[in-house]
């Protein structure tokens, strides 16, 4: 089983993972962010990329989601597990809470957001549902395996970005019940769809979204925050091909 995983700088050195490849590769919609680091563990091989590049260069809104994605289909992969940090909307969230959402809103413009402009079929495709139910029940029952606290769904506002959201902009999306707004769903998860990858995501509250907060939200919050997480998203992905 091949198992893609997208995520962010440091997610390499998991316990037990064998280390077996580097793939530096383009595609016909460009360079991924980074090269694909496969490692093997437990009869499953994994196949990370980071989604900011190395030294986390890559803006949400720069990232060419269409090679990331489409690479990941170059390679043979079916199942990708993302992991995101996310701001916290719903007032039960507090930083370091993890979210696997149900549902989403996308907010991006100007992305290149669909493969069907190149392809030769022109095609809606069905997202009534963005995540996939087999994956998101791996990753709750990942979450449940190592005891950490999480909400098991949860809507995914996507904002454009790279700013961040003003309490105006937060307060309209709590009232379209938005629970996490982060910057890097949409188009990852779409594209993965029109490719018949399966896709879910674990999203890590990095911050209360603004206005909800009386500090003033840095970048090194989020990352900083995000580091001391990536300890929970190993564990959790230890835990995949159990099940
Ligand atoms: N807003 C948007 N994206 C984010 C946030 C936020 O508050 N935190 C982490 N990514």
């Amino acid at each position: 089983m091949k198992i893609g995983i997208i995520g962010g700088s440091g997610l390499y050195e998991i316990d037990g993972l064998e280390f077996i490849e580097e793939i530096k590769l383009d595609n016909r919609f460009g360079s991924p962010s980074d090269s694909y680091k496969v490692f093997d563990y437990k009869d499953c091989k994994f196949y990370f990329l980071n989604r900011h590049g190395k030294n986390h260069k890559i803006l949400p809104h720069n990232v060419n989601y269409r090679a990331n994605i489409y690479g990941f289909y170059e390679l043979g992969v079916k199942h990708i597990f993302s992991f995101t940090a996310v701001g916290g909307i719903n007032k039960l969230l507090k930083p370091a809470d993890i979210v696997i959402p149900d549902n989403a809103i996308d907010m991006t413009y100007s992305r290149n957001s669909t493969f069907y402009d190149e392809l030769e079929e022109k095609y809606h495709i069905d997202f009534t549902n963005p995540f996939c139910t087999n994956l998101r029940n791996i990753l709750i029952k990942s979450c449940m395996a190592q005891n950490l606290r999480f909400f098991d769904v949860g809507t995914y506002i996507c904002t454009n970005g790279p700013r961040l959201e003003t309490a105006a902009e937060i307060k309209f999306y709590k009232q379209i019940d938005a629970d996490i707004v982060g910057m890097t769903l949409f188009p990852e998860a779409p594209l993965a769809r029109e490719l018949e990858i399966c896709y879910a995501n674990m999203s890590i509250v990095t911050n209360y979204a603004a206005g909800i907060s009386k500090t003033k939200l840095t970048v090194d919050e989020v990352i900083d925050t995000m580091k001391k997480n990536n300890e929970n998203i190993k564990k959790v992905i230890q835990k995949i091909p159990d099940f």
